[in-house]
C-alpha cells in the first residue's frame, strides 16, 4: 500500500468526521476520501464544502459523499459515528449499548463490501468498540485498531511541555490502557529532550512548582471533559490523533503510536484492546513494543484491563 490510490472511507460525519476528513485534506494524506453517513444530506453538503477547500491545498484530493460498497476498495476505513454522548456524562463507557449496535451494524456493512483493508475505529467507549469490531468483522488483528490513548499521549505532552515553556513534541511520555479515568502513564520512561522526566522536574523545580505525576495525569484524563463540558464536541485532537495513524498506515513509517490494539499475553494480559505502544505501517498493528513498566505501573495496566473486558459481557446480544 502507499499514498499512491490511497482511499480512505470516513464512517460518520459529524463534528470528529469531518474534522477527520479535513485534516487528511489539509495534511495531503490520501487521493480519495469517501464520507458515509445515514444523514446522506450532511454527508453531500460536508463532501462540497471540502472540495471547494481543496482547490487552496497542496495536493488534489477526491473528497465526494457515497455508500458503504465504496469500502470494497478502500485502504482504511475510519469509523467515527456513536451515539451522542450524555451532555451529563463523565465516563464513556456510558455509551455502550447505543454504539454497539451502531458499530453492529456499521461492521456488517463494511464487511459486506468485501472490504479488507485496515478499520481504525474513533467510536467511544474506543476499546470495547475495537473489540467489539474486531469480533465481528472477522478481520486479523493487526488490521484492526483503535485511537485509544494516543489522543491522551498528546494531551499529557502538551501539560507537561506547558510547564517548561517547551514544543511538546519534545516530550516522550506514554499514556497506556483505556482511553478513559482507568488509563496510566509509563512516569519512569517519560522523557524531556531525552532527560528523564523526574529529573528534569527536581533541576527545575521554580517552573515544576507544585506538580506531580498523579495531577498531570489527573489533567491528561479530564482534559476531553474540559473541552466536552464547553463545545460539546472535542475535534481538533482527536482528528489530528488518527491523521497519525492514518499517515503511519498509508505511507508505511513504522511509526510507534499507542493505539489499542488486541493483547495476547503481551504485558501479562490477555484477549482485551488496550492501548499500548504500537508499531504501526502498512499492516496496520505490525507489531506490540513492550515497554519496562515498575510493579506499580503493570498492576494499573493490569487493573485498566479488567475495566474494559469487564463490559465484554455487555456485547453479547
Ligand atoms: C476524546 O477524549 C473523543 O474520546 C475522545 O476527546
Amino acid at each position: 500500500m502507499s499514498f499512491k490510490n490511497s482511499k480512505v472511507a470516513i464512517i460518520g460525519v459529524g463534528n470528529v468526521g469531518a474534522t477527520t476528513a479535513y485534516t487528511l485534506i489539509n495534511q495531503g494524506l490520501c487521493e480519495e476520501i469517501v464520507l458515509i453517513d445515514v444523514n446522506k444530506e450532511k454527508a453531500f453538503g460536508e463532501a462540497l464544502d471540502m472540495q471547494h477547500s481543496i482547490y487552496f491545498m497542496n495536493r488534489n484530493i477526491n473528497v465526494h459523499a457515497g455508500d458503504y460498497e465504496e469500502c470494497k476498495d478502500a485502504d482504511v476505513v475510519i469509523i467515527t459515528a456513536s451515539v451522542p454522548m450524555d451532555p451529563n456524562a463523565n465516563d464513556r463507557l456510558s455509551m455502550l449499548d447505543g454504539s454497539k449496535k451502531v458499530m453492529k451494524s456499521i461492521i456488517t456493512s463494511v464487511m459486506a463490501s468485501g472490504f479488507n483493508g485496515i478499520i481504525v475505529v474513533i467510536s467511544n467507549p474506543v476499546d470495547v468498540m475495537t473489540y467489539y469490531a474486531y469480533k465481528l468483522s472477522g478481520l486479523p488483528k493487526n488490521q484492526v485498531i483503535g485511537t485509544g490513548t494516543t489522543l491522551d499521549t498528546a494531551r499529557l505532552a502538551v501539560e507537561i511541555s506547558n510547564l517548561y515553556d517547551l514544543d511538546s513534541k519534545s516530550v516522550s511520555a506514554f499514556v497506556m490502557g483505556e482511553h478513559g479515568d482507568s488509563e496510566i502513564v509509563s512516569w519512569h520512561s517519560a522523557t524531556i529532550g531525552g532527560k528523564n522526566l523526574e529529573d528534569v522536574m527536581k533541576d527545575n523545580k521554580e517552573r515544576t512548582r507544585d506538580e506531580t505525576f498523579e495531577k498531570l495525569r489527573k489533567k491528561t484524563t479530564a482534559a476531553g471533559w474540559e473541552i466536552f463540558h464547553r463545545k460539546g464536541a472535542t475535534t481538533y485532537g482527536i482528528a489530528a490523533s488518527v491523521a497519525a495513524v492514518v499517515k503511519s498506515i498509508l505511507f508505511n513509517e513504522n511509526r510507534i503510536l499507542p493505539v489499542s490494539v488486541l493483547l495476547e499475553g503481551e504485558y501479562g494480559i490477555n484477549n482485551v484492546y488496550l492501548s499500548v505502544p504500537t508499531i504501526i505501517n502498512q499492516i496496520g498493528a505490525k507489531e506490540i513494543v513492550e515497554i519496562k513498566l515498575d510493579s506499580k505501573e503493570e498492576d494499573a495496566l493490569k487493573a485498566s484491563a479488567d475495566v474494559v473486558s469487564s463490559y465484554y459481557d455487555a456485547l453479547k446480544d
